[in-house]
């Protein structure tokens, strides 16, 4: 009898950031949207952290006009360096931004054409692996991460997965929403997915909230698709499809997440990591009391 292969770790990771970041406008005309800094890392820095927490080597960024400054911020700044040693600054707080030499890999969306088609642009360095991918605007805290967690269910059940979180129902119409079949523990097995539903036709009020670990076949449904919601290439039918062909479950995650694509969302988050951290909360925390008061 043959042994079934051995399941290929998750080790890639792909970022799609050719968005327009329309949201944000007139502050995202010249820099990328995943620069915005909450309180002093920009967000694509958190889901690179995220990312290597769970054990990934290989960063794919999905680029597109006028977004190179995500790829210096990863790069080595050397006349900056250079200048911090002589004037005796730490560089310790440079560290974050370092990824080892080749580990580092940008292609070009030419056209923002949806979430689907940026994927489907780095088809040729995500080869025949498993692959994860990070939403940066979806900033999720937690410990241990939401990837590092869902690498960890990949590890039991393989196939693909992605994560979901529950939401009032009235709002799921902004989203792509699950079909849920089986429940143990916090993964779900998947039946259906939809983008964007009328609420009264949506068949849960669980969302998909920007992680997935994906198999490379994802990429060949990519290929063949048509265009869907909003007129753009969706992950979402692309993954819809796989459903009955691979393993498909949900991991609902249990830290918290923020929208940062939206203003209010980026707002609470930036107030909410400030409150929490050590060298902000006290200081936020009297503003805050005095603004309210
Ligand atoms: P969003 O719809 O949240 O981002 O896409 P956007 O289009 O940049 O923002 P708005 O709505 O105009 O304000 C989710 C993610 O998919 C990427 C975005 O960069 C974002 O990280 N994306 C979206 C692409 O890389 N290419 C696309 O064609 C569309």
């Amino acid at each position: 009898m043959t042994q079934p292969a051995p399941r290929k770790p998750v080790r890639k990771a792909v970022f799609p950031v050719a968005g327009l970041g329309t949201r944000f406008l007139p502050a995202t005309k010249a820099i990328p949207k995943e620069m915005l800094p909450i309180i002093d890392r920009p967000l694509i820095q958190y889901a690179v952290d995220e990312a290597r927490e769970a054990g990934i080597e290989q960063m794919i960024f999905v680029t597109g006009r006028g977004k190179t400054a995500i790829v210096e911020h990863f790069d080595h700044a050397f006349e900056l360096e250079a200048t911090m040693r002589e004037r005796g600054k730490a560089l310790a707080v440079l560290e974050p931004t370092r990824i080892p030499p080749g580990n580092l890999v940008a292609v070009r969306q030419q056209v923002p054409m949806g979430l689907g088609h940026a994927i489907w642009c780095a088809r040729a360095i995500v080869g025949d692996e498993p692959f994860a991918v990070f939403l940066p605007d979806e900033l999720m805290i937690g410990s241990p991460g939401c990837m590092k967690r869902m690498v960890d269910a990949y590890g039991e059940v393989g196939g693909n997965l992605i994560s979901v979180l529950a939401v009032p129902r009235e709002e799921v119409s902004s989203y792509g929403v699950i079909a849920p079949g089986e429940r143990r523990g916090a993964l779900t097995e998947v039946r259906g997915l939809v983008e964007k539903p009328k609420t009264a036709e949506a068949p849960s009020n669980l969302i998909i909230s920007g992680r997935y670990i994906l198999q490379p076949e994802v990429m060949r449904t990519l290929e063949s698709q048509e265009k869907g919601a909003g007129g753009e290439i969706q992950l979402t039918d692309a993954m819809a499809r796989m459903i009955g062909r691979q393993p498909f479950h949900a991991v609902t995650f249990d830290g918290r997440r923020y929208d940062c694509g939206s203003k209010t969302g980026f707002i609470e988050a930036t107030l909410a990591l400030a409150l929490e951290r050590e060298d902000t909360g006290p200081a936020v925390r009297a503003m805050a009391r005095r603004l309210l008061g």
